[in-house]
């Protein structure tokens, strides 16, 4: 890997090999989303907890401080082109990636739709982001979407994770199934977790755990960090389950404890988890 490269990516996969990052690019196709109404004053709380941000370049420019984000890497959303209303796997490339590199992104994201009316458009497209991502330093994520009607099983999940790594994506996004392992094990770069729809927060603690144990680097999590009852509480959860290999029940703990020190104003006693520039590895 390229010295650019490489570097990027180990802004956002940290030194023990893994991250949480802090998606919040679902606007790109579901317009205002619950939680996100008002991305700037959603993201700014959780930054100092976010390994990396994953935002479209629209809300990175009018929602996050330039300065106040300096030390979290972002990850740009860099597909679209498709909303709701309309066919999911119609993608294209909707960022340059000289603005991507204005913007001095540590890596690009992009969806492939494997199986879909768009499968080979979508794989092209990752094609193209990897070839101008190695000119130019920059890491790419292939995220593994899934149509309305498409299995979440291993097999399927297997399949286009590989895909995505023989096409050249320098690390893959992709959703927790039974068989992860056979997912992670598949996949020759590092994959992180996709959070999925709402959970109550000890399953998504779970799914958080049950994906590091299986090989996770990580996670990219969005609607279970921010839709949470308690936002900052969450992330600090989810960074003791992925970097402190905590259990979810530990994590759940610490979850409550926190949620109810910022209620009463105190400090936890549990082992809290600190921002990461307070040394969080
Ligand atoms: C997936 O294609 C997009 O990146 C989503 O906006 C993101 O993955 C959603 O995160 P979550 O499912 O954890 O809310």
């Amino acid at each position: 890997m390229d010295w650019g490269l490489k570097n990027r990516l180990s802004r956002i996969i940290k030194s023990d090999g893994r991250t949480v990052m802090l998606a919040v690019d679902h606007g790109y196709f579901l317009g205002p989303t619950t939680g996100l109404e008002d991305a700037g004053r959603t993201i700014r709380p959780l930054l100092p907890y976010a390994d990396a941000l994953m935002p479209t370049r629209g809300v990175l420019r009018t929602s996050v401080d330039a300065s106040a984000s300096a030390d979290t890497p972002i990850v740009l959303r860099v597909s679209g082109g498709n909303s709701i209303l309309s066919e999911l796997s119609n993608e294209g490339i909707t960022v340059a990636m000289e603005d991507a590199v204005r913007l001095n992104v540590s890596a690009v994201a992009l969806s492939i739709y494997v199986g879909s009316p768009n499968e080979k458009k979508t794989l092209l497209n990752l094609t193209k982001l990897v070839d101008e991502g190695q000119r130019y330093g920059i890491p790419v994520l292939a995220v593994t979407a899934v149509g309305k009607e498409m299995a979440r099983d291993a097999r399927y999940l297997a399949l286009c994770c590989r895909i995505a790594a023989e096409l050249g994506a320098h690390f893959v996004k992709t959703y927790y199934c039974e068989g992860f392992e056979k997912v992670v094990k598949t996949c020759p770069v590092p994959l992180v977790m996709a959070g999925g729809k709402k959970l109550p927060e000890l399953e998504a603690l779970e799914l958080t755990h049950n994906a590091i144990k299986r090989g996770a680097a990580g996670v990219d999590m969005g609607r279970n960090i921010f839709q949470a009852d308690a936002p900052v509480a969450m992330i600090q959860a989810v960074r003791a389950v992925v970097h402190e290999n905590l259990s979810p029940d530990k994590a759940y703990d610490l979850y409550k404890s926190l949620k109810a020190d910022k209620k009463s104003g105190k400090r936890s006693k549990l082992r809290g988890v600190t921002a990461k520039s307070e040394g969080a590895k």
